[in-house]
């Protein structure tokens, strides 16, 4: 049998746009080599990533040895924003980088999203490449191309699709990560299992909680990044109507309308994206697609990494609901739900009445006034 590191590279396929994600399992010393031979001998790299990582990192790898420059954002969800897209621009100018030069986000899911959309938009577009640090970041937010910024009036309101030129998975990186991390990437790969893989689902929950040093951990990136690139291949920009890349939203339009109302970091991406999970299985359930059962299954495994399934503390429905007719997933103030045909099989529905919302939040301990 092939072990993982011998397996060749998953391979993006958007024509012109193709890029591989590599699956280093060898450690850390492995990517320095590989990094450097796919950073053209001329270009003038500029590495973005954020404090807490280098720190962390340091002791393990030493990526200033690769770049002549570098930024580093603070921690944190407040980096996506254009006061922080502002000093990285500021230090890319310094750093008199030319078309041909590329950046390297190294991080989590903040450092991805904001080193990608300044390579959108730097020169008009320069290269970048993708090293996520982070489970969430491995599984979900290095592939696929979306990256932006957030706004005081919504989370990734500025943003582009903006593929990388190669994204690099060392799952080695998941040593250092704290445990309450580690489980808001579990809530993104639960959601891959729901969404589109019924023995994944089913393996989550029958195996014991995954951890950085796990045997199958590899094996489940691997498998996320697959059914990502699947649905990102068929609908890249997000424009069937249909299915496609919406799909990947299960459970995203609650999570990300209370991250707003809740402020952004009380809830990791992953704790609101559990939450979010919950009320579209509920959902799912009203609408008559799957039972009562289900919904206790999905709660026991998010708990099994210590996931929130209820608010920690109350929040205003009226407040919640309206965040989610701001987010952009609403098609003219019409939000689109994805919900649950069955396990391993999502759909969409745009036809929710208003009063099941406001009872879905009030469910998870949402108050009317
Ligand atoms: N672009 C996309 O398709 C997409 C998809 C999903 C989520 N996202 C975005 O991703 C962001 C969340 O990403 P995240 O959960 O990775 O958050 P994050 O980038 O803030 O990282 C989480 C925390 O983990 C720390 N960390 C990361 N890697 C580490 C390591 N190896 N060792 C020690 N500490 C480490 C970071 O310092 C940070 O404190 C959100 O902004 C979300 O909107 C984007």
């Amino acid at each position: 049998m092939q072990t993982l590191s011998t397996l060749p590279p998953l391979s993006v396929e958007l024509k012109d746009k193709s890029y591989p994600i590599h699956f280093i399992e060898e450690g850390l010393s492995a990517l320095g080599p590989l990094l450097q031979k796919q950073l053209e001998p001329n270009s003038n790299a500029v590495l973005v990533t954020e404090r807490y990582i280098k720190e962390t990192l340091e002791l393990n790898w030493a990526p200033h040895n690769f770049f002549k420059n570098e930024f580093i954002a603070p921690p944190g969800e407040g980096s996506k924003s254009l006061r922080t897209l502002e000093h990285l621009y500021t230090i890319l100018s310094h750093a008199q980088l030319d078309r041909q030069s590329a950046l390297v986000a190294l991080g989590g899911g903040v450092v991805g999203d904001l080193c990608g959309f300044a390579a959108a938009t730097y020169l008009r577009g320069i290269g970048y490449y993708q090293i996520p640090t982070s489970l969430l970041a491995m599984v979900d937010s290095s592939v696929g191309g979306k990256t932006g910024i957030n706004l005081d009036a919504g989370k990734n309101l500025v943003g582009a699709f903006y593929h990388p030129k190669a994204v690099f998975i060392c799952p080695a990186f998941l040593k250092t990560l704290p445990e309450k991390e580690f489980s808001s990437g579990m809530a993104e790969v639960i959601k891959y299992g729901l969404l589109a893989d019924l023995d994944l689902y089913t393996q989550l929950c029958e195996q014991d909680p995954l951890h950085p040093e796990h045997h199958a951990l590899s094996e489940i990136i691997r498998r996320c990044c697959t059914i990502k690139a699947d649905i990102v291949m068929q609908d890249e920009t997000e424009t069937t109507t249909e299915g496609g890349r919406a799909l990947l939203n299960l459970g995203h339009t609650f999570a990300h309308a209370l991250e707003k109302v809740a402020g952004y970091g009380k809830y990791t991406h992953g704790e609101a994206v559990s939450i979010g999970l919950c009320l579209a299985m509920r959902l799912s359930e009203l609408l008559g697609y799957i039972n009562e059962q289900a919904l206790h299954t999905l709660k026991i495994l998010l708990e099994k990494y210590k996931l929130p399934t209820q608010l920690r503390a109350p929040l205003k429905v009226s407040a919640l609901t309206a965040a989610m007719t701001q987010d952009k997933k609403a098609k003219h103030g019409n939000l689109r739900f994805i919900t649950l045909k069955t396990i391993g099989q999502a759909n969409i529905h745009s036809d929710i009445p208003s009063e099941w919302i406001e009872m879905l939040w009030r469910e998870v301990g949402a108050h009317a006034s």
